[in-house]
């Protein structure tokens, strides 16, 4: 294009706002009473983004461009209509493109200015396309694991960590040499391709209940390698935006392993989830009490503080909707209902919270973990609605546990428990759950949309 008098202007402009959009976007999205104005920042910010950079006077024509938008809409769009519990996969997979993407730029910006190459533009070029292409290939694997097309289970071997780690070295190594001697440019595949073969490697001993944390942390190194690029393409939007997005991960994935008690090193190189593979093989045949629909609608009816506790299998059975209504019912009755969100319920962070936002319920009902925790013991029923680790109290008890120090929803310490779930399956962490043999515990056998729909029905509430 052109350059226009006052066209740089405009863009830098168009920057100034995209930037300050995206940062706001983060604010809003840390409430789920602004997250939806966040999510149209961020949206507004990108445009914005796209618009100005459309405009820049290096860009000499626009069919390659356009061929890249129409195929980057027909990828996009179907990705944008998976179901909600697909996000976690569907987000990997961004990733992946993101880091591709950055990759590809970084090699080309390479082979353009080779052999002249200035030590610190090598430096950044060659943070880029490693994190880049690790970033790529990892993410590729998350989503195959959480997708089930690659086996969830760690699969590990001994000198596993040493080996990884080794590749890393080796790669970082290269980079040094390649900034003390930009002229060898024959080292520079390796620079991409052992950090392809390293992101598959760091994987593959990761267990598929650790993915989501991994899945964040691969957009920390997504956002730190974009901002590399910013340096290379001396754009500044693309050092902040990669910034921002490196900064955010970083602290989504310390926050979420603090949910689970974990270390990072821990989440990485703990091969968490082995338990699986031998736990969900032994049914223990130990008795539970089970109770009906009546039943249990009778003992809700005549609490006075019911705290319920949604999981993974709420998403699953899609029953949040019903959700609504039982609590609409109850709280008719001058029942006093709150409910409990665990910060790793379900499968990706604020997974709860969307669902429940998305039946209109209250956001002041929905308390964090901390908050709820001191009302269970003044609680007549808690109600757990397809969760299960989040509610382990082995976690708290058993210093055996894989889970064994995860803070969880001390829903054993209401007077009543009942749980509703289908069988006496294990959840994600692949271990079994004592709450389930206690005295006070229920069993409400069944899936959650027609079990709590049941219910509605008996209290005399619903749609239908
Ligand atoms: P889980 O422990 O995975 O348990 C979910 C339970 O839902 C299962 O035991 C399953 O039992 C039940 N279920 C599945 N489909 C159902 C349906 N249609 N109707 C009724 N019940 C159904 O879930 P949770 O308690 O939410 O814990 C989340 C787990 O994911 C934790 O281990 C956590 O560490 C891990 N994790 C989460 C995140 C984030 S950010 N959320 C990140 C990393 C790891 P049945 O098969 O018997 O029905």
């Amino acid at each position: 294009m052109t350059n226009l008098p006052g066209m740089e202007y405009i863009i830098e402009i168009t920057y100034l706002i995209a930037t300050a959009l995206f940062i706001l976007s983060l604010k809003w999205l840390s409430s789920p009473t602004t997250a939806r104005r966040g999510v149209f920042a961020g949206e507004l910010g990108m445009l914005l983004a796209i618009v100005g950079t459309l405009l820049h006077h290096g860009i000499l024509e626009y069919k390659w461009i356009f061929i890249a938008l129409v195929l980057g809409t027909i990828i996009g769009v179907p990705l944008g209509k998976v179901a909600m519990t697909a996000v976690p996969q569907r987000t990997a997979l961004s990733h992946a493109f993101g880091a591709l993407c950055v990759t590809l730029v970084g090699t080309a910006e390479f082979y353009l200015r080779t052999p002249n190459v200035p030590r610190f533009m090598m430096g950044v070029l060659s943070m880029e396309v490693i994190l880049g292409s690790l970033t790529f290939t990892g993410s590729l694997m998350a989503a195959g694991k959480l997708q089930e097309i690659l086996p969830q289970r760690p699969i590990t071997y001994k000198g596993q960590n040493f080996v990884n780690l080794g590749l890393l070295a080796v790669a970082i190594i290269v980079a040094g040499m390649l900034v003390a001697h930009p002229e060898k440019t024959q080292l520079f595949p390796l620079i991409v391709g052992i950090p392809l073969l390293f992101g598959v490697m760091m994987i593959v001993p990761i267990g598929g209940a650790d993915m989501p944390t991994v899945i964040s942390l691969l957009n920390s190194y997504a956002g730190l390698s974009a901002a590399a690029m910013g340096f290379v393409l001396d754009s500044k939007l693309l050092i902040i935006a990669g910034a921002l997005d490196g900064a955010s991960g970083l602290i989504l994935s310390v926050n979420m392993s603090k949910a689970m008690n974990r270390s990072f090193s821990n989440v990485l190189f703990g091969a968490f989830g082995q338990e699986q593979a031998s736990a969900t093989g032994v049914q223990e045949a130990r008795p539970v009490r089970s109770a009906t629909p009546e039943e249990a609608a009778a003992i809700l009816a005549a609490a006075n503080k019911v705290v319920i506790v949604p999981g993974y299998g709420m998403a699953v059975a899609q029953a949040q909707h019903k959700v609504r209504e039982l609590y609409d019912a109850l709280t008719k009755r001058g029942v006093d209902v709150k409910f409990g969100i665990h910060p790793v319920a379900g499968r990706m962070p604020g997974h709860m919270n969307v669902l429940l936002a998305e039946a209109d319920i209250p956001y002041d009902k929905l308390l964090d973990m901390d908050e709820i925790n001191g009302e269970f013991p003044q609680a007549d029923v808690a109600l757990v609605i397809g969760a299960n680790d989040v509610t382990n109290p082995a976690a708290r008890t058993d210093p055996n546990s894989p889970i064994y120090g995860m803070p969880i929803l001390d829903v054993d310490k209401a007077r009543t428990v009942m749980v509703i779930k289908r069988s006496m399956a294990a959840g994600f962490a692949g271990i079994d759950n004592p709450l389930y043999y206690l005295d006070k515990t229920l069993m409400l056998f069944g899936d959650a949309k027609s079990f709590v729909g049941s219910i509605v029905r008996e209290l005399g509430g619903g749609n239908e």
